[in-house]
């Protein structure tokens, strides 16, 4: 056996708050309460359902994941969280319209009784909302202590050991990185001074990283990707990952773009369209709040195939990506890709993608997991970015200077060797000799 990570264990019961209890987070909440019921399968965690492989080839050894580290039992986690609107989780998970009245009736009586608090919200920075359960403060300081006041009252109300925080917030408009992002000094002048360039994201995610509450962000928005949060995060001793979920047409992208990258095929276009119904997709209707997706969304490529180093494959690549608001789809997002790429003697061929898929039953369970290892990652010690849980984000957070990996399957080796690391087993490299001679 490798050294071990000292890693606390999970106790008493874990907070899941999440700011926006829209379509994701209501489906997180209830898909969580219909497991702890029995009544539902945890598909698509790899926190629930996943095993890795510990020790040699020949042992044949793969536990569930859940068995080798000690993470967070769902039955003993409890949820919270925001909006701008007041509507509970059962109200707002019925109209967000993903899961069926059937099902949600079942677990009526315990949504219902989780209610948003007030929301840090600036329709300045999404348009297409106009909820009124909005907290009122002079300044972004002062937003930013009554989120902290919410959070230790939501603590003690619940009797939590511990919280997370995952962002499931509509996406916000486009936005930089400028001077009040590059140092935590500038950032809470910034926040004194109502600085424009701190949108609400921003707010909740000082609110947690200040009280040491592990962050990930479940959309395209800077929020935990600027220095200064970094640097608050390493201050606090708090593990950050972000950000955008990656799910439909993207986690696609990062499962066949390495896989063409790997066999030296040349691709020279791909053309990726969806049409989307619910509200997130009237947010994206919005061409400021568009184009944070499309930056997300076309970073994938650029940076998962190195047109730089495969110039003759990949250096006249063009990638588009469109978005349709379409309201009778609601959540049920349909994708088509057309990827046009080259073989052998630079004969053309087609690749087309149809993918029909749900958005938030993606998504529930990707949120799932990065709460839970965050939480995992809390009580092992780790804090500041944490790379090793990339496979979930489709614009991966990487410490300054480092390209992101997007390869789905170096993503899923980085992360079960992380966790292979912090409870001392042997690390899997696929290089020497994997077996008993
Ligand atoms: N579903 C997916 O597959 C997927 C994938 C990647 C990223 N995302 C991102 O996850 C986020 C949530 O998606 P969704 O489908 O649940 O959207 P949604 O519109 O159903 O829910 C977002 C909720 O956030 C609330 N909100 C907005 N600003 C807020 C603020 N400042 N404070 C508190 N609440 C606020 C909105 O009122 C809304 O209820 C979006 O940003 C989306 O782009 C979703």
């Amino acid at each position: 056996m490798a050294d071990k990570m000292k890693v606390e264990k999970a106790k008493g019961k874990l907070g899941i708050l999440l700011p926006g209890m829209g379509a994701v987070a209501t489906t997180i909440i209830a898909g969580v309460h219909a497991v702890n019921k029995g009544i539902a399968e945890p598909i698509g965690a790899l926190t629930q359902m996943g095993r890795m492989r510990i020790g040699k080839r020949t042992t044949n050894n793969q536990p569930l994941i859940k068995d080798v580290v000690p993470l967070h039992p769902l039955k003993d986690v409890v949820f919270g969280g925001w909006d701008v609107y007041e509507d509970n989780v059962y109200e707002a998970a019925t109209k967000a319209g993903v899961l069926e009245a059937d099902l949600l009736k079942k677990l009526k009586p315990a949504l219902e009784k989780i209610v948003p608090m007030k929301a840090v919200f600036d329709k300045e920075y999404v348009k297409r909302l106009d909820g009124k359960h909005i907290k009122k403060g002079k300044t972004k300081m002062e937003l930013a202590e009554k989120l902290m006041k919410d959070i230790a009252d939501f603590k003690k109300a619940n009797n939590c050991d511990r919280l997370v925080m995952v962002w499931c917030g509509s996406t916000e408009i486009f936005m930089k990185e400028t001077e009040v992002h590059k140092t935590l000094a500038n950032f809470e002048k910034g926040l004194k001074e109502n600085s424009y360039d701190i949108p609400p994201s921003m707010i909740y995610t000082y609110a947690a990283l200040k009280m040491g509450i592990p962050y990930a962000n479940g959309a395209p928005n800077l929020s935990c990707d600027v220095p200064a949060m970094v640097e608050l995060a390493k201050l606090t001793g708090t593990p950050i990952a972000g950000k955008d979920f990656k799910t439909g047409q993207t986690l696609m992208k990062t499962i066949i773009a390495p896989g063409l990258r790997a066999r030296a095929l040349g691709i020279d276009g791909w053309f990726s369209t969806n049409i989307l119904g619910n509200r997130d997709g009237a947010v994206l209707d919005d061409p400021d709040n568009f184009k944070t997706k499309e930056v997300s969304k076309l970073s994938v490529l650029e940076e998962s195939l190195e047109p730089e180093l495969f110039p003759a494959l990949y250096g006249d690549l063009y990638h588009k990506v469109r978005i349709n608001y379409y309201p009778p789809r609601g959540d049920n997002k349909e994708s088509w890709d057309n990827i046009d790429i080259r073989g052998w003697l630079n004969y053309p061929m087609q690749i087309k993608i149809n993918f029909l898929c749900r958005d938030s039953i993606l998504a529930a369970p990707v949120a799932l997991d990065l709460a839970l290892f965050l939480d995992l990652a809390k009580r092992s010690g780790m804090s500041g970015i944490q790379e090793w849980l990339s496979f979930y984000l489709k614009s991966p957070q990487a410490p300054k200077g480092l390209h992101p990996i997007h390869d789905i399957f170096k993503q899923l080796n980085k992360l079960e060797n992380t966790l292979r690391y912090m409870v001392g087993e042997e690390l899997i490299t696929y290089l020497g000799q994997d077996y008993e001679v």
